[in-house]
């Protein structure tokens, strides 16, 4: 199929599996909302391959991306500023110079429609950061790689450090005149309506939420820390300590059940399907969850509700009507509901 579009991609950045199952589901995002844009996702060297394998069948690339062993530059400032260490490792973006021009997303991103038109944007495009204004969020970011700016990106780092200690500070500095420069970089505010703000504006939220395009889940409570079950649709974990918005964090899950979970039990056979009721391990802990994207792999867990025995086409057909599901969930109508019936 003939796309004008090759030489630009969507990329993001996994440096565990947690982080994995994030990229995996922002990938399915964006291939779900059709777009035309190739899909990178830049890993550590701590990803297991299963969850390797499961992130070649969403994206078009996957590149081990490991700064302590390149021995080039990065090394070199590396050592100077070992304090920035995934810091370096996502300025690693710039060097995909067979790319014209990137989008970059984090991995605790979710994309709730197209936004293909964020390309027709230059670098540095950013979404201001509503608690400082005069600074973007380096959540989603549009960029054109370059070996010169990738190298002037980390003199600059070994040089100037972080303000806040991580790549949003960075960039910021390097790019310190995105706020007075050119106002066309600024991202509107849907592209980074951040779930925090919306749980904690609902008012905000009925007038944005349904022009949402790019959802952030910022915190420490990521996604992947609850507890969801396919059955009941029902995402379960410390919701007080969440700050994340129920629907979209039930919009996550959906697309995860529905989409990534078929995909890593995929090429296992006739084995037991294991996401019956899927267990996320907060980080540090080990990690229970579907022992098939786990490179510690120990027998699964056979503590989970028994899944009465189906064929794989069956199975199949019901994850896709998940999906279906998620599709009518998703919209404006039924958001009131989830929020009503997650707030009891
Ligand atoms: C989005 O907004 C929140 C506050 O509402 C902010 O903390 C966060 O850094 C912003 N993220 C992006 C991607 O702009
Ligand atoms: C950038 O550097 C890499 C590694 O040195 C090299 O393979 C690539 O061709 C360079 N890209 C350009 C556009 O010069």
């Amino acid at each position: 199929i003939y796309s004008p579009h090759l030489d630009q991609a969507f990329v993001t950045l996994a440096t565990n599996d947690n982080y994995a199952r994030g990229a995996m589901v922002l990938g399915k995002s964006l291939r779900n909302h059709q777009t035309t844009r190739k899909l990178v996702v830049m890993i550590g060297p701590h990803v297991s391959d299963p969850c390797k394998g499961v992130l070649l069948k969403i994206f078009d690339e996957v590149l081990l991306v490991d700064v302590l062993d390149s021995g080039d530059a990065a090394h070199l400032d590396l050592m100077k500023r070992p304090d920035l260490g995934v810091t370096f490792t996502k300025l690693h973006c710039w060097t995909l110079t067979h790319y014209s021009k990137c989008v970059f997303m984090d991995a605790d991103t979710l994309v709730v429609q197209n936004i293909d038109e964020l390309f027709d944007r230059e670098e540095l495009s950013a979404a201001p950061d509503p608690g400082w204004p005069d600074c973007f969020n380096s959540g989603v970011f549009v960029f054109r790689p370059s070996n010169e700016t990738y190298s002037k990106l980390l003199q600059y780092c070994a040089e100037h450090g972080s303000f806040d200690g991580g790549d949003q500070g960075v960039l910021n500095g390097f790019f310190s005149n995105w706020a007075t420069a050119d106002i066309s970089k600024h991202l509107p505010f849907i592209y980074n309506l951040s779930s925090i703000a919306i749980y904690t504006y609902l008012p905000a939220f009925k007038q944005y939420g349904a022009n949402a395009k790019v959802v952030h889940f910022l915190g420490q409570t990521k996604p992947w820390s609850y507890t969801y079950d396919p059955k009941t649709k029902k995402v379960s974990g410390d919701m007080q300590e969440t700050s994340t918005h129920p629907s979209f964090l039930l919009d996550w899950w959906f697309l995860y059940a529905s989409s990534v979970v078929p995909m890593m039990t995929e090429g296992y056979g006739d084995q037991p399907f294991h996401s019956g009721c899927v267990e996320v391990s907060l980080e540090g802990s080990s990690t229970r969850f579907l022992p098939q994207c786990s490179s510690t792999s120990q027998e699964p867990h056979h503590t989970e509700p028994y899944v009465p025995p189906e064929t794989s086409e069956e199975r199949k057909q019901k994850w896709e009507q998940g999906q279906a599901d998620y599709m009518g969930m998703d919209s404006f109508d039924n958001i009131q509901k989830k929020l009503d019936a997650f707030l009891k």
